[in-house]
């Protein structure tokens, strides 16, 4: 297809050239419309060697090939990274005053804006006015990743990673089987704090829920990541929303179900939480006893969520996937305890895990059970087992498989 690369006056212009890689590599034909300012960073002569076409950033050079026409008019796709506060700010209010401005309004394809930028530019109301407008209008506003930034600073700025926009620019183009619908993944380990250092946490690395959340992304969904602690970054494209307790948690994701089709638990809740929180840091002293840290229950996030969304009139969301880490015992096996489990949650999917101190925590292999209340005992459920990458794809391909079954 025919592509066209905006490239905005910002330092990670310089990834935009692994962005332009990726669609030739795999056959697309690319025109790369650099804006004046973006070749402070990463010059023309490194554009046309790379993409094979001649490079403008003017409406004034080849005058005669009517480009600011011709290069909207012909895009199958155009795609903008960086996309600068300023680039996203003249996209708003439909200027015209360089050639990829006169490009995008002379689109007759997809658009998808890769922001990158420094926190306050993003944060502030201009600019998320502008990306309000700009998605109204169906253009794609992919949300940055979070991390370092151009200077000492660190948060959501930057520029997602080449192959996270790459898969987001095909979807918009070919809409994946999730496209049009909201995801909200839960990831990571909840935080219980006996005092300001010490807390109660446990051993989730934040791998599967993150894995989950890329794998629904490249499938064209809105994903929503509402994160305890995680030892892995969030990946670029998710909306993000930090936690640290369970309880933190639970309000996070009694507001984000309300306008999701899909909440998929995948975070390791803790079930309990110390009694009560000291204000200062616990000391050891010979003269008063050793504290006994008194446990008390932390509310069943899952479970609420089902029985609120079964008595709403909004039915929202959808589709609620429960996770089990199970290790089973001398009681019962691990598949026992799974069905216990989905019967008691009453989630309409529940994708269970044998854990151990060596299985699943932290790993980037695993093996899972999907289990659905439809399941026969004749039909036993089968095991998908890889990657964490490969399994969540093919937990994804089964929710947009049930999602769809629901609308027939
Ligand atoms: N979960 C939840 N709220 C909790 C505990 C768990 O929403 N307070 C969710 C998890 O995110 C997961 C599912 O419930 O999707 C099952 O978690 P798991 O720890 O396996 O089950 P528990 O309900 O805690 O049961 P138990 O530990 O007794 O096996």
């Amino acid at each position: 297809m025919r592509v066209v690369l905006g490239v905005g006056g910002g330092i990670a212009a310089y990834k935009a050239a692994s962005l332009l890689r990726l669609f030739t590599e795999a056959g697309h034909n690319v025109s790369v419309v650099p804006t004046e300012s973006s070749k402070q960073f990463v010059g023309v002569a490194t554009w046309e060697a790379l993409s094979g076409n001649t490079v403008s950033s003017s409406v004034f050079d080849e005058v005669e090939k009517v480009n600011h026409v011709r290069l909207g008019h012909e895009a199958d796709l155009i795609v903008v990274a960086p996309a600068t506060a300023d680039l996203l700010a003249r996209a708003a209010s439909g200027q015209a005053n360089d050639l990829l401005t006169n490009t995008l309004l002379m689109a007759r394809g997809p658009v998808v804006f890769a922001p990158a930028m420094h926190t306050e530019m993003w944060a502030h109301p201009a600019t998320a006015a502008n990306v309000a407008t700009l998605r109204s209008r169906g253009a794609v506003v992919l949300e940055p990743g979070v991390g370092r930034l151009t200077g000492k600073d660190s948060g959501p700025g930057r520029l997602p990673e080449p192959e996270a926009i790459y898969a987001a620019a095909l979807a918009a183009v070919e809409p994946g089987p999730l496209s049009g619908t909201t995801v909200t993944i839960t990831a990571g380990g909840t935080r219980e704090p006996l005092d300001p250092v010490r807390f109660l946490g446990n051993r989730s690395s934040g791998k599967q829920g993150t894995a989950l959340a890329s794998a629904a992304l490249a499938a064209g969904a809105k994903v929503r990541l509402i994160a305890a602690h995680m030892d892995v970054p969030a990946p670029a494209g998710v909306e993000l929303v930090s936690v640290e307790t369970a309880l933190d948690m639970r309000a996070a994701v009694r507001e984000a179900a309300a306008d999701s089709d899909v909440l998929i638990m995948a975070a390791a809740v803790a079930d309990f939480r110390p009694d009560r929180t000291v204000e200062t840091k616990i000391k050891k002293s010979d003269d008063v006893p050793d504290p006994v840290i008194t446990l008390v229950r932390n509310p069943d996030i899952l479970r609420e969520l089902v029985q609120d969304r079964d008595a709403s009139a909004t039915a929202a969301p959808r589709l609620i996937v429960g996770f089990a880490a199970e290790t089973g015992d001398a009681s019962a096996d691990v598949l026992e305890y799974g069905r216990k489990k989905l019967a008691r949650k009453g989630c309409d999917l529940l994708v269970l895990n044998r854990v151990g101190r060596s299985l699943v925590f932290g790993q980037d292999e695993t093996e899972v059970t999907i289990l659905s209340p439809q399941d026969s005992d004749l039909e036993p459920a089968g095991t998908i087992a890889g990657t964490k990458s490969e399994v969540s794809a093919r937990i994804v391909a089964r929710i947009a498989g049930e999602l769809a079954a629901r609308r027939s």
